[in-house]
């Protein structure tokens, strides 16, 4: 599966702009602005994560690692919120906040930076709760490597009492020890809100500001280590809830945490080789291998990934099927009152794969190494705050 093509005058006029030290939020709006035909279609998001991918096409050959998002200052007020909430045109909202017109145009921008997840209709502007579906496309630099070695976690659940944050931390200790540069989080980062009813009674951490603070804080952070993470069902329920995607939040605020998108992203690992993460929204199935089997059927010839790396299910699997190889990433929160309810196991652990590549970047060899934990630790969340 390859990425979207990028033309040679955008990635020039993509380092011209970086030479600049523009960010890549604004350099995101001066290309919609600039080439319109290319950028025009694109969010806000999409058009920032296409100037870094522009930017890693013409650094390639070279040694470049995605450089980071800085994090974005918040500015919004609770009646700006409030008014989009509901929805305002723009004269509205000038007239009801007593700002200029150029200050309400920031305003929002500023929200949208934010990760408030603003849509335009007819004039009218509002934090929608649904997020509109976006081509999420991550290009890593390759250099002709013949050997790749990355990790894989998923399903965190951060915020919920049932995280191993722990375990969580074990598992980045062996990335690190092992040289890993690369960690790709399947979902569900953090346990989210009104999941299902009674769920607030599982939670430690309550609303989407305590649990991006509190991710922000104790996510495992190591030296030279990128974690490119997709968000799932649960880190949804706050788009559900306040129109808030809280993927961008965590990227604005931890530079090694790169979002990747929402329930699915493919991340272009070398010219010949993709690695898709996924996070599918459906319950468990009565086989561990049921699902894989099915979602990897449902993909035509032209979309399939040379990896897929798939978490919500909590369980850890390798699976060779249609020449992709699938693996289901773990978990690292044990299981909950819910999940033994429903007679669901929780396999805890991560992924640690080896990929041996072509000279032209395809697959030669994939070495699944699969690190589980056996036993939880009770409240295992009072360690962390
Ligand atoms: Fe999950
Ligand atoms: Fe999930």
């Amino acid at each position: 599966m390859a990425g979207p093509r990028i033309s040679e005058e955008v990635c020039q006029r993509v380092s011209e702009l970086k030479a600049e030290g523009l960010t890549w939020a604004e350099m995101g709006e001066r290309m919609r602005q600039e080439m319109p035909e290319e950028f025009g279609q694109l969010s806000t998001f999409q058009a920032r994560n296409r100037c870094r991918n522009a930017y890693l096409r013409q650094q390639m050959g070279g040694q470049a690692a995605p450089p980071p998002v800085k994090p974005d200052k918040p500015k919004a007020t609770e009646d700006i919120i409030g008014i989009l909430s509901k929805g305002s045109s723009l004269p509205d909202l000038v007239e009801r906040l007593g700002v200029s017109q150029r200050v309400a145009e920031a305003m929002v921008e500023d929200l949208k930076d934010q990760g408030y997840n603003l849509q335009e209709q007819r004039g009218v502007h509002s934090i929608s709760r649904i997020l509109p579906p976006t081509d999420n496309w991550v290009m890593k630099p390759w250099g002709g490597e013949t050997t790749l070695r990355f990790g894989l976690v998923s399903d965190t659940h951060i915020g919920g009492v049932d995280t191993q944050l722990t375990l969580l931390h074990h598992l980045y200790d062996r990335f690190a020890m092992e040289g890993i540069a690369d960690v790709y989080h399947c979902g569900d980062i953090t346990d989210g809100e009104k999941m299902r009813p009674g769920q607030e009674y599982e939670l430690y951490m309550h609303g989407a500001d305590a649990q991006v603070a509190h991710t922000v804080k104790v996510y495992p952070r190591r030296k030279g280590l990128t974690t490119t993470f997709i968000t799932g069902n649960h880190d949804y329920s706050f788009v559900k809830t306040m129109g808030l995607d809280i993927g961008l939040q965590l990227a604005a605020q931890r530079e090694d945490l790169v979002y990747a998108g929402y329930m699915s992203a493919i991340i272009q690992l070398s010219p010949g080789c993709t690695l898709e993460l996924r996070h599918p929204q459906d319950g468990s199935a009565y086989a561990m291998s049921y699902k894989p089997q099915k979602i990897i059927e449902a993909l035509s010839g032209g979309e399939k990934p040379s990896i897929m790396a798939i978490g919500h299910y909590h369980k850890m699997m390798y699976m060779e099927y249609r020449s992709i190889h699938s693996l289901l990433c773990g978990t690292t929160a044990a299981q909950t009152v819910f999940m033994r309810g429903k007679g669901l196991s929780a396999h805890m652990g991560g992924v640690i794969v080896e990929l041996k590549l072509r000279e032209d970047g395809v697959i030669s060899e994939f070495t699944p190494r699969f690190i589980p934990f056996y036993a939880a630790t009770k409240d295992d969340y009072k360690n962390w705050l």
